[in-house]
């Protein structure tokens, strides 16, 4: 059986986000604190990830019941051996269109420059690098592993050598810790192909103290941007679209494509819940219905029980069309910490 489906709140499954692991060689603070993930963390074991193959076989099944973009997350994906195998492998699937998928990848870039190249050649079509500041001192200080900021630009640089376009960059922007970055980044990226987009730190996970306090509205970064840029407002590029588009204009006040546009993601201020067609696929086979599920669906059960692509079909349908998720908006709604939702998975187990 093929067919698209609905959740309760009438949102079509579009983008399955694939986390191939849950080990990063960063420890950024807000994601994976070194308290907490220091050397006596216990990482899933490899038997207990889902192997290329079996990740292959899910996507399939997504990508006949609606699924059109595919993101592999980690974690850093890139720490995952030979990740240029499973993108070959996932290229050559087909949406219930008959396309290809928009087949995507969201890296810190520590380890692009090295596997950029074998990355374009297996048909991934677009990559997503995670920095936060362009001062090395407070990049090194967000990273926390002392990574120097010159290794991510240069993997963006190669990146865009090999072929890669519409290279985004994702800045979480945290009030008082990189919040001077701002301008900085734009002038940087301004102009390059790059898209810079801007996120609000949000209360993702357990570890990583988030507060109110640390939160830069987006609202605010783009007055920042605006006192010494001009922006118009871009028309979004696709439904359920994350992010708000603003172009930078020319000497007129129009739309200058060749400076490029920035984006806002604003998962805290202005939720975006309502059109949400995301489901993620954690790095052991667990799917999550949201970012803020505190529950996840064993799908690996099933495929090492034997199951048929029928019968993985049967058992995910039912799990969309029973989905009524919309964290961020109830959140929005609720008084502060009155919307906390049990035990919340980490974004380094379930991918950004
Ligand atoms: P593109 O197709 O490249 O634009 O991908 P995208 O818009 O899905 O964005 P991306 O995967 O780069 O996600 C950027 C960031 O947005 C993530 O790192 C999260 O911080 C946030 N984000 C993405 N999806 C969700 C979501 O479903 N809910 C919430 N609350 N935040 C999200
Ligand atoms: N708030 C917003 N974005 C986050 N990410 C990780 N943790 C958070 C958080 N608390 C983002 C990273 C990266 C992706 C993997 O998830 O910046 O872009
Ligand atoms: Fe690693 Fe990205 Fe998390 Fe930083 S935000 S620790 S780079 S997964
Ligand atoms: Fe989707 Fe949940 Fe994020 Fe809302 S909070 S946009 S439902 S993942």
């Amino acid at each position: 059986p093929t067919g698209h489906l609905l959740d309760q709140l009438g949102r079509p499954l579009r983008d399955l986000r694939i986390s191939v692991t849950d080990r990063c060689n960063f420890r950024c603070q807000y994601c994976m604190p070194k308290e907490v993930f220091d050397k006596d963390y216990r990482y899933l074991p490899h038997s207990a990830l889902l192997s290329f193959e079996e990740i292959t076989r899910l996507a399939r099944v997504f990508l006949a019941h609606g699924v059109q973009k595919i993101r592999l997350t980690g974690g850093e994906p890139l720490l995952r051996k030979h990740l240029e195998a499973l993108v070959e492998q996932l290229a050559a699937l087909r949406t219930a269109e008959g396309l290809p998928a928009d087949l995507t990848l969201t890296t810190n870039a520590s380890l692009l420059a090295r596997k950029a190249r074998a990355l374009k050649d297996a048909g991934l079509n677009r990559i997503t690098v995670s920095l936060d500041a362009l001062d090395d001192a407070v990049f090194r200080r967000m990273n926390d592993v002392d990574f120097a900021v010159t290794d991510v630009l240069q993997g963006i640089e190669t990146a865009q050598a090999v072929g890669f376009e519409r290279i985004k960059v994702n800045m979480v922007v945290q009030r008082g810790t990189n919040d001077d970055q701002i301008l900085p980044m734009a002038r940087f990226f301004r102009g390059t192909g790059v898209t810079l987009r801007f996120i609000e730190y949000m209360d993702v996970g357990a570890t990583n103290g988030w507060c109110m306090d640390e939160v830069l509205p987006s609202a605010q970064v783009r007055a920042r941007l605006q006192s010494e840029f001009a922006l118009v407002p871009l028309a979004a590029a696709s439904s359920g679209e994350t992010a708000s588009r603003w172009g930078y204009a020319d000497a007129r006040g129009a739309y200058d494509p060749a400076l490029g546009e920035v984006g806002f993601i604003s998962s805290v201020t202005e939720a975006f819940c309502g059109d949400c067609n995301r489901a993620r696929l954690s790095t052991e086979g667990r799917l999550y219905l949201c970012l803020f599920a505190s529950q996840g669906w064993d799908l690996r059960s099933l495929l090492r029980d034997g199951a048929s692509d029928i019968e993985l079909a049967a058992a995910i349908a039912p799990l969309w069309g029973q989905r009524r998720d919309q964290y961020s908006q109830l959140r929005a709604s609720l008084p502060p910490g009155q919307a906390s939702p049990g035990r919340r998975i980490e974004m380094s187990y379930i991918g950004g």
